[in-house]
């Protein structure tokens, strides 16, 4: 029997819980081919969906969260079938409906397409062994899952520059310093630290968690004055949730909330 490309697992125990996604070619550190998007897609929507699930966490094993995109499958494509099969659009991109929070908990490689997968997620929480690179120049291609559009905002243009063009790998402390991942953590307390994450946002309103992440990535995606605009047609609009009531009146009456995630 072949492995499975991914491998999935549910944590916590509270009323919503983390579902894990681990990516799964060890031997191929990871690489990300048609198949395993496809099914890391089903399996995103899936818990996206699932009213159990309050946020996700992808990750792949200490040596490599993914080492980009699977080029032994790549050297075969030409341009008419990456045209017409929407390479990318097709099913990597699968991960940007999802409208819970998605964090990427990354240890040892995380490279070109791996790179871009990891920023895709909402926040990357890195291990002090975890490398981050753009080395696709050195394939004779740029990297094509958002990485030339993603790392400027994350990083800014010079670091973003020498990244892409020299194709050199960048260390978890650059990585930090740069604004690339939220926090660095012991490689073995990596994913008990990103399940934590995750079980402090279960906690919460769902409803609240979705309108947070995509004003967030208005602001990341777009100008100022039309991400203020948004962000407060979505504040005002919490005002209707039972949840915005619920959790000020925990507040003011000193007890912990219990969001009914509506
Ligand atoms: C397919 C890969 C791979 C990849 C590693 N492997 N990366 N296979 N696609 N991206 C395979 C190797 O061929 C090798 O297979 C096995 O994994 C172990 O890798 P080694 O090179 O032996 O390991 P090591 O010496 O430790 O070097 C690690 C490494 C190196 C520095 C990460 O593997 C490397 O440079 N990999 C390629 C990184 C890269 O260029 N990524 C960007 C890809 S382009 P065998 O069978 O020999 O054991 C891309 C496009 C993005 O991502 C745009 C669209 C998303």
């Amino acid at each position: 029997m072949t492995e499975p490309l991914i491998l999935t697992e549910i944590h916590g125990d509270g009323a919503r819980r983390t579902a894990l996604i681990r990516i799964n070619r060890p031997k191929q550190l990871n690489a990300l081919n048609d198949a395993l998007m496809v099914e890391m897609g089903q399996a995103l929507i899936g818990f996206d969906r699932d009213d159990s699930i309050g946020c996700i966490v992808i990750t792949g094993n200490e040596k490599a969260f993914a080492a980009g995109a699977d080029i032994a499958a790549m050297a075969k494509y030409d341009y008419m079938h990456v045209h017409q099969t929407e390479y990318i659009t097709r099913n990597w991109e699968t991960l940007l409906q999802v409208r819970k929070p998605v964090i990427a908990a990354v240890a040892g490689f995380a490279l070109g397409g791996g790179c871009e997968l990891a920023m895709m997620c909402d926040f990357i929480i890195a291990a002090d062994n975890a490398k981050f690179g753009q080395p696709e120049i050195k394939l004779g291609i740029i990297p094509g899952a958002g990485g030339t559009q993603r790392l400027p905002r994350a990083v800014g243009k010079a670091k973003t520059m020498d990244l892409v063009l020299t194709g050199r790998m960048m260390d978890v402390q650059e990585a930090e310093r740069s604004g690339l991942v939220s926090r660095v953590v012991p490689a073995d307390k990596l994913l008990e630290e990103a399940l934590a994450a995750a079980a402090a946002i279960c906690a919460y309103s769902g409803p609240s968690l979705a309108l947070a992440k995509a004003c967030v990535n208005k602001a990341f995606e777009g100008g100022l004055r039309d991400g203020i605009d948004h962000e407060r047609r979505i504040f005002h609009s919490l005002f209707a949730t039972e949840d915005q009531k619920e959790g000020m009146d925990a507040f003011l009456n000193k007890r912990a909330p219990r969001f009914r995630q509506r």
